[in-house]
């Protein structure tokens, strides 16, 4: 590779090139507008666009400027690239289907690395390599990679604008799909130029489709550099690189050296009819109905109660000082969420998120320019055409969207929107879930101790594995805080880190675990789930408050009978019982298992939890005994 091509970070003079705009043969040291004004005065920022430039070779250099007129521009032009196709604009106003390469559908976890300068940074749950490595490797692929193409600039910011907690990226992509994602996703254009001003403290994205070639599929993070190179995908997850790769994966490291948690977590209000509202995050594995949680309608039994969604996937959550608390934003500006299931029954709130505005991602579509998925009415109608663009009629095995077909909605059409989605200070939380889909063992609902049990319950969460990464679907695995595929170092380090925010959250929020998906011996679900999920809500804000009892486990609290209000509810009182059972061999079958997960994560686990984990060890053995009649008895 030509030295000039090489990025900053593998050269050793600066070889300083200008900049093109709109079209490379306007070559200038700065970006210009269309009126001739500098795009910006950022050297730093300049130059690095100048060095991306002189790698990719692209045609033309684009910078978004977030503008209205842009992205009818925009629009336009991807439709005619067949990028996009038109839905019905009655039907659905503002509103189309993007088909991605067959072979690029979902994240691509085994693709997927943390390129930090040791091994034992990135820890045994992350791929790991080289940053030289990485950067050589991805820059050969990158070099040239954008002749013919246009490049986009793509200033964004995660966050609400004027934030501290807020920080901003910059994204290059070659691919205009991309480009009006981000629109939806994040704040992009000026605002996000004038927020960064002449500051070097921003995130470097590059991303390039290439030819989609799973070959040639790279998903590289430099945590510190607080750089992202992403390679031949066009997979949201993998290239709208403010949701992923910056708000977890870099935004996880960066939380630790800055005092800070970025969480896979969805941010709700939960507002009673006296008006108190109540804020609690939730950490889900991916697909497991964050959305739906996050946008949730409460059942008729809970009249005058009101859900507020702030977010559905991620937040960053900062200590404020004056009153010891945490205090949550979402970072996004809109919902990239899982179509399949998606109803008026399931989710009325994200249907009227969807209604307009919206880029809809491998679903089907209908003769009349409509969208459709499975799950998303009883019967589908008589023919479609399906995910890949074929014929499809009713009847037919295959699913006629794909199962992590996805929209892209801006949250400012969700009628349940926080009106503090947008408020720099944040929320400040009351209460933090973490929640699997199990079949057995984990209850209904269960509240840590204290912080420490609860940062082992977050440790040693389990999931069934969803459509949302490839790989094989329905099978456990550990997915600590649901960042096992998301956190941008070391896992041991990152529970350490959560061990050690304790010290300095004077006033820290409850915690719990939830489970909506346990099955009775029949394999039917116990939990209703969906609006009903308000019922173990209300008990976990009446937790987080002190006013409601519960009854202890040897794990933690759980609601004893009478405590969950279960009025109206097509539910035997037994089977939600059941739900919320603590099985002691069930747990002890958990337990061993937590006991494998820790060996793995190895010698930076920290020890308050494998010391946590004896505890629970001793306390299966005595619980045994009482069941026997012998030594310890049970409290009475
Ligand atoms: C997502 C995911 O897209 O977690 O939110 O995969
Ligand atoms: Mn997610």
């Amino acid at each position: 590779m030509p030295h000039e091509s090489l990025p900053a970070q593998l050269r050793t003079a600066d070889a300083r090139r200008p900049v093109c705009v709109i079209s490379s043969s306007a070559m200038t040291t700065l970006p210009l507008d269309a009126s001739g004004k500098p795009v910006t005065t950022n050297a730093q920022l300049v130059k690095w666009v100048d060095e991306m430039a002189a790698l990719c070779k692209p045609d033309r250099i684009v910078w978004v400027d977030g503008s209205a007129a842009e992205n009818e521009r925009f629009t336009k032009q991807a439709v005619e690239a067949k990028v996009l196709e038109p839905l019905n604009q009655e039907k659905l106003p503002n509103c189309y289907l993007h088909r991605s390469n067959p072979n690029d559908v979902a994240r691509v976890e085994h693709l997927t690395f943390i390129c930090t300068p040791t091994k034992e940074e990135a820890g045994p749950t992350n791929n790991w390599m080289d940053p030289k490595e990485g950067y050589a490797k991805l820059g050969k692929l990158l070099d040239g990679s954008m002749r013919g193409r246009t490049m986009y600039v793509i200033p964004y910011v995660m966050g609400p604008l004027g934030s501290p907690i807020s920080k901003v990226g910059i994204e290059i992509t070659d691919s205009v799909y991309v480009v009006l994602n981000m629109r939806i996703m994040t704040r992009v254009g000026t605002c996000a130029l004038t927020m960064l001003g002449d500051s070097n403290d921003f995130n470097r994205g590059m991303h390039c489709t290439l030819d989609v070639d799973p070959e040639k599929r790279f998903i590289c993070h430099f945590p510190q550099d607080n750089t992202i190179w992403s390679v031949g995908s066009g997979y949201g997850g993998n290239v709208l690189l403010g949701k992923k790769c910056l708000a977890l994966r870099i935004g996880s490291y960066l939380g630790r050296n800055e005092g800070w948690l970025a969480e896979h977590m969805l941010i709700l209000g939960v507002e009673s009819p006296e008006g108190e509202v109540t804020y609690v995050a939730a950490a889900f594995p991916s697909a497991c109905g964050k959305t739906n949680f996050a946008m949730m309608i409460p059942p008729k039994r809970f009249k005058g109660w009101k859900i507020w969604t702030v977010g559905d996937d991620i937040a960053w959550m900062k200590i404020n000082p004056e009153d010891g608390r945490l205090y949550a934003i979402n970072p996004e500006a809109g919902y990239f969420g899982v179509a399949p299931g998606t109803s008026y029954d399931s989710n009325y709130n994200a249907m009227k998120s969807i209604a307009k505005d919206t880029i809809f991602t491998n679903v089907a579509r209908t003769p009349d320019g409509d969208v459709w998925w499975e799950g998303k009415d009883k019967e589908p109608p008589p023919e479609l055409i399906d995910w890949q663009g074929r014929p499809w009629k009713a009847g037919t095995t295959e699913k006629a969207a794909h199962p992590n077909a996805r929209f892209t909605a801006p949250a400012r059409n969700n009628p349940s929107l926080s009106k503090y989605a947008d408020d720099p200070q944040g929320v400040p939380i009351s209460a933090i879930i973490f929640g699997g889909r199990r079949a057995t063992t984990i209850p209904l609902v269960m509240q840590a101790f204290n912080w420490m049990n609860g940062v082992y319950m977050g440790a040693t969460m389990g999931s069934e594995t969803t459509a949302a990464a490839t790989g094989q679907v329905g099978v456990v695995r550990r997915d600590p805080f649901a960042m096992l595929p998301f956190c941008g170092y070391n896992m041991g380090d990152y529970f350490a880190h959560w061990l050690e925010m304790q010290g300095s959250i004077t006033n820290p929020p409850k915690l719990f675990m939830v489970n909506w998906f346990r099955k009775d011996k029949n394999g039917r679900f116990m939990w209703p789930g969906f609006g009903e999920n308000m019922r173990v809500l209300k008990w976990i804000v009446d937790r987080a408050r002190l006013r409601v009892g519960g009854q202890e486990t040897l794990f933690g609290w759980v609601p004893k009978a009478g405590d969950l209000d279960l009025s109206g509810l097509d539910v035997p009182s037994d089977t939600v019982d059941e739900a919320c059972n603590v099985d002691l061999d069930e747990w002890s079958t958990e337990i061993e298992s937590h006991g494998e997960f820790f060996d793995k994560i190895g010698a930076t686990l920290p020890r308050a939890l494998r010391i946590q984990r004896d505890l629970y060890v001793a306390r299966i053995a005595a619980a045994r005994n009482w069941k026997r009649g012998t030594t310890v008895r049970p409290p009475k």
